[in-house]
């Protein structure tokens, strides 16, 4: 019986981190033939060292991807960071682009190496990992501006590049998160109670919640999703 990625060639972005390690390994296991990539090697031999703030070092491993397999079919930008608990007046702009830097820029290099040998292909389908941060809430209590504002930059842009590509082919969504338990909220624990009250499942969502529904907006049951973007909080953004 074929699996929904049987045979597919996917890159996944931020891959040594928790979000995408259970993306890489859900997509294996559906059947496809993951790159993983990121600023910290990910292992095994399908494993690039990228820098997604970098356009050539992002270029460079599509390029080298295409060599290697003839294709590339999905793509998922899940490499982010976030800032811990700043004032907005009191960011620097050398903070605030830096996070730009990996959020924003980074997923426009990355969808559009991929896009272009997608369009060149004739088909293929992006996600991005966005968050619930970007366009359906402000956290609190920790001040985050940079990065909601990187993430509803990622919304946009997913938007608008589904607009661009769906003729030719390419489909662009997004899946928004809320807490999901991976290293990104490593110096945040002490704010887990606050978060798990203001949360109507009173927990965090897994790695593999989210692995679950970058598999299905990546498949072809997914296909009249275009520009979409999933929410998937346990109700936080409800009350
Ligand atoms: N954890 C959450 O609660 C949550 C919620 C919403 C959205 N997200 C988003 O999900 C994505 C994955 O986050 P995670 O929770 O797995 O975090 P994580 O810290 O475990 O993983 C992020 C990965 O991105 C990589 N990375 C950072 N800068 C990079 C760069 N310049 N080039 C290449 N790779 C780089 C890191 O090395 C790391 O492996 C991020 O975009 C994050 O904003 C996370």
């Amino acid at each position: 019986m074929s699996t929904p990625h049987q045979d597919k060639v996917v890159a996944v972005t931020g891959a040594t981190g928790g979000i995408g390690r259970a993306v890489c390994e859900r997509l294996r296991r559906d059947g496809a033939t993951v790159w993983a990539m990121d600023l910290r090697l990910p292992d095994g031999p399908t494993g690039l060292a990228v820098d997604v703030t970098n356009a050539d070092s992002v270029e460079q491993a599509f390029r080298f991807v295409r060599q290697q397999e003839g294709r590339v079919d999905a793509v998922v930008a899940g490499a982010g960071i976030v800032e811990d608990d700043v004032a907005a007046e009191e960011m620097s702009s050398e903070q605030f682009s830096s996070i730009l830097s990996v959020n924003l820029v980074g997923v426009f290099h990355t969808l559009t190496s991929a896009g272009r040998i997608m369009l060149d292909q004739g088909s293929g389908s992006c996600v991005a990992i966005s968050s619930m941060s970007g366009t359906h809430t402000v956290n609190t209590p920790q001040r985050q501006c940079a990065y909601n504002a990187s993430k509803a930059g990622v919304s946009a842009l997913v938007r608008s590049l589904a607009a661009e590509w769906a003729e030719r082919g390419v489909r662009v969504n997004a899946v928004a998160p809320g807490y999901i338990g991976t290293e990104l909220l490593a110096r945040k624990t002490h704010q887990f109670d606050q978060w798990f009250a203001h949360t109507p499942q009173r927990r965090m969502g897994s790695p593999e919640d989210v692995a679950a529904t970058v598999a299905f907006l990546l498949s072809d049951e997914a296909g009249y999703f275009c520009g979409s973007e999933l929410l998937m909080d346990g109700g936080y953004t409800l009350v």
